[in-house]
């Protein structure tokens, strides 16, 4: 049996299938009783006392780096960051891997003077830093001349698009130019975010798409480029969002943040009038200044060589989206089939007039549908719903197309190709990408941090640096 004193640390059984750890302390009556990490009582009796565990004294501060914990298991895990996580500190290691616990506050460790403090260092020598991940990348680059990765993730909003972010304004202060490409790999950001992120009941700036921007250096180690790769955007948020939730940023801060004079050639209101952007009945993102942002979006559209033309085309493809979104359709009977009508209204002309389309043509696409048979061409009426179904599946291709426009846009400015096929390059790709929020019961991230935990222990060398 296990002798207990006060001031011991233990592991209780929580309940929840994974231990708890618990302080042994004294009540008044100078009894043995055990609080654990959650404030809760745990009785000490001859029921409980086989399911008491001592601590390894590795956990009871917690450490640095997760290796050194003597309870290597889930709950040792777990209660490394928490001990952490109280004392404010929100980076932890398993060997090269970063745990980041999202401190949801403004932390000043991201100044220049920690950017210079980790700058040459190496991995363990300071407390675990994301700057410490970007330093250890930079420098097996340039040391070892292999490219290097990072993988950034985690489950909606943990912190991933933030932590890719620190580590990009690293890299650009340490290959030291102070470059104007620099500031346009930087300036990729809100761009990309403007079309690919959206509010969401996780996080309010939450990316709906992949994003995997590999960085590039000159032989010297200065940023020489960058190019960006994006993967699986969520083309259904352009008409539909849950309960709570936006459509992309772009609508709310086209809207709030342009002119009267443009809106009106676009013909277009507040967000409140269109369906495209009231199904999650949330217009607006506490915290969020929409008007800024935009006029942000703006500036950082012409650091990255987009013309006014350019500009000027997306908001005529954002807005003829809007105006499709109110297109309406209402159920008629044509030879004793169900087909439908568009509504009237100004939305299709005028969503017809910024696609430089025919209104014709489109009213025909979206209510009926034509079919090949063997001998001809057979032409059918849609239902309501059916029309309603293809309106959304025209609208979601434009967005696709225009999101993918845009990134190579970006990447038309940032990659520079290599000059001849034998040019000397260096990379750190950066993914950031969501993770595994996906299912029910989820157990993957801490099977694959002691599943690297084993790994590193047995002194398994990676080129990569992970960071999850
Ligand atoms: N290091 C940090 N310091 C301060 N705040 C942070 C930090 N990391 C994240 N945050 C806060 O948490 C929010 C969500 O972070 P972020 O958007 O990076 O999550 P994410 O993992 O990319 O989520 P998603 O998968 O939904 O895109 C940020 O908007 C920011 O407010
Ligand atoms: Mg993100």
């Amino acid at each position: 049996m296990l002798h207990l004193s006060k001031g011991d640390f233990v592991w209780v059984d929580s309940g929840a299938g994974v231990p708890i750890g618990a302080e042994v302390k004294l009540t008044d009556t100078g009894q043995l009783q055990l609080i654990d990490d959650e404030g809760k009582e745990h009785k000490i009796n001859k029921k409980t006392e086989g399911s008491i565990r001592a601590m390894h004294p590795t956990s009871v501060n917690g450490v640095n780096d997760m290796i050194r914990l003597g309870d290597l298991n889930e709950a040792g895990l777990l209660r490394n960051l928490l001990v952490r996580h109280k004392e404010g500190i929100i980076y932890t290691y398993t060997g090269s891997i970063l745990v980041a616990v999202n401190p949801y506050q403004l932390l000043p460790i991201y100044t220049t003077d920690h950017v210079h403090m980790y700058t040459d260092r190496r991995l363990g020598e300071l407390p675990p830093h994301v700057f410490a991940i970007a330093d250890s990348c930079f420098f097996n680059m340039r040391r070892n001349r292999k490219n290097q990765c990072c993988v950034i993730s985690g489950e909606s909003g943990a912190g991933k698009t933030e932590s890719t972010k620190l580590m990009l304004q690293f890299l650009a202060a340490v290959s030291g130019q102070h470059s104007w490409i620099e500031q346009q790999i930087l300036e990729a950001n809100p761009i990309l975010e403007a079309f690919g992120n959206a509010k969401t009941i996780r996080n309010d700036n939450s990316s709906r798409f992949g994003k995997y921007i590999d960085v590039n250096f000159t032989k010297g180690g200065a940023i020489d480029g960058a190019r960006v790769e994006q993967y699986l955007l969520e083309k259904s948020r352009v008409c539909r969002q849950a309960p709570e939730e936006r459509n992309y940023h772009i609508f709310y801060y086209m809207l709030m943040g342009m002119s009267d004079e443009q809106k009106k050639i676009l013909s277009l209101g507040s967000a409140a009038e269109y369906n495209y952007l009231t199904m999650g009945n949330c217009t607006s993102c506490e915290g969020r200044d929409d008007v800024k942002e935009y006029a942000h979006f703006r500036s950082a559209l012409k650091i990255l060589t987009f013309t006014e033309n350019d500009s000027w085309e997306i908001s005529k493809l954002l807005a003829a989206i809007l105006h499709l979104g109110n297109v309406d359709f209402e159920a008629t009977i044509v030879n004793n089939l169900e087909g439908c009508d568009i509504r009237i209204s100004t939305h299709l002309n005028m969503a017809c007039q910024l696609l430089e389309v025919d209104p014709k043509a489109v009213e025909k696409s979206l209510t009926q549908r034509s079919f090949m048979t063997t001998r001809e061409s057979v032409t059918k009426p849609l239902t309501s719903a059916q029309a309603v179904d293809g309106r959304d599946a025209f609208v979601k291709a434009i967005y696709g197309k225009l999101f993918i426009w845009i990134v190579d846009k970006i990447n038309g400015a940032i990659y520079k190709p290599p000059e001849t096929p034998d040019e000397v390059r260096q990379s750190i790709g950066l993914l950031d990408i969501f993770g595994f929020e996906n299912f029910t019961k989820n157990r993957f991230v801490i099977a694959a941090l002691l599943m690297i935990l084993e790994l590193c222990c047995g002194c398994f060398q990676t080129q990569e640096t992970f960071f999850l």
